[in-house]
This record gives C-alpha cells, structure tokens and sequence, in this order.
C-alpha cells in the first residue's frame, strides 16, 4: 500500500513539476464580492491595430470602463490603440511580453516576462499597471512569487466567454447570462483571428447586463 501510494505520488509530482501551494492559491482573484452588483469586462492579448478600436467605441457608447490585460509585444507594435486605451481611462493589465506559458517554467524569464511589459506600458502611455494575468491562466508558486515581488494582483476570472473559439454570437450571449452573478470577472479577448464574434456579442451583452441591473466597473475597482 506504501508503495502504492509513493508510486501516485510520484506519478502526480512527476505531471505537475511546477506546483502551486495551498497558500499561494489564495493569492490568486477569480471575483469580487458577490454581494454587490459589480462586475469586470476583461479584454486580453491586445492591443490589436482595429479591434481594440472596436471595444472602445463600443464602451464610449455606454460610458462603461473596462480592464485591458495586454501583451508587451502587442504595445510595441500598436502603440496608438494601446495610448487610447489609457486615454479613454481604462485599466490596464499586465499579460507578459510574450503570451508566455508560465505554468512550464520556472526560470528568471518569468520576472523578465513581466518587467519588460511593465516598462513598455510605462514608455508608451506613462502607466504603471497594478494587476497581471498569467497567459491561458497557467500558473505556477514561481509565477505568483515573481507576481508578489513587483507587487501584482493575480487576476484570473469568473465566466471564460470562450470567443476566441469563434462561437456563435448566441453562445457567447447565453454563457454569459447564464454564467454571471455579482462580483463576476469576464474575460474576452479584443486581439484574436478573423471572425470571432466578440464584439457582435458585446452589442447585446451590454444592455443586457445593464438592464439586469449590473454595474460596469474595472477589476481593481471591483476588488477593492
Ligand atoms: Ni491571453
């Protein structure tokens, strides 16, 4: 039976060799209070050269703010989206320069992943981000430890509304509606590949939500 038992133990070290404690879990946010009417729209992996343009005028249009989580990368390249972004007072996250998997690694590059974008962010809008999320949220004791050192909120979220998937508009409306309570972080993303359907999902979220009552705010709003 001992032996049995090593033997499971070693099978399940040996599949997660980058393990996350108990402790370092509790760092991890999935949501705010549910007893508030609050919730977060999230967009990641941008900024994207007309997409992020889209979401932005989407949410000027209901004067709601929203939380953009972006790659460092993705700045370099489309600084204008990402200076208009900050402009129209969104919150912006921190989501590693290079969409890095940090679940598999526990090397210096973690810490590097994430200053380089907290630099480029800073040079190219004058922001200081307070709030990272781990690409595909994978994550590791070294990925939150690297997080806690430059003082990071770890943010994942409540409803994944899948649309990178490019499900139809309708699937996207309906997880949502069925998925959300007070509280609830939505994560979407405003960089992906030709036909995803986000933002026609967004158009009937929007008044959606709202009408049930919902307020729009940003993550650190919605933690604090
Ligand atoms: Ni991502």
């Amino acid at each position: 039976m001992k032996k049995f038992v090593f033997l499971l133990l070693s099978a399940v070290l040996f599949l997660t060799p980058f393990s996350v404690s108990a402790q370092n879990e509790r760092q991890v946010i999935r949501e705010g209070s549910r007893e508030s009417m609050k919730i977060a729209l999230t967009f990641d992996d941008g900024p994207h050269p007309y997409r992020t343009d889209d979401v932005l005028r989407l949410l000027e249009q209901y004067g709601i703010r929203a939380t953009f989580f972006v790659i460092g990368e993705n700045v370099s390249y489309y600084p204008e989206p990402f200076k208009r972004t900050v402009a129209a007072g969104h919150e912006i996250g921190n989501h590693t320069y290079h969409h890095k998997l940090l679940s598999e690694t526990c090397e210096k590059t973690i810490e590097e992943e994430i200053r380089k974008t907290d630099d480029i962010i800073f040079r190219t809008a004058g922001y200081r981000p307070k709030i990272f999320r781990p690409p595909e949220g994978a994550y590791s004791d070294c990925a939150l430890k690297a997080a806690k050192s430059m003082d990071y909120s770890v943010i994942l979220w409540t409803v994944d509304t899948r649309d990178w998937e490019k499900p139809p508009v309708q699937v996207i409306v309906d997880n949502v509606m069925k998925n959300v309570k007070g509280g609830s972080i939505l994560l979407f993303h405003d960089y992906m590949h030709k036909n995803a359907q986000t933002l026609e999902a967004l158009e009937i979220l929007i008044p959606k939500l709202l009408e049930k009552g919902y307020e729009f705010v940003t993550v650190s709003e919605l933690i604090a």
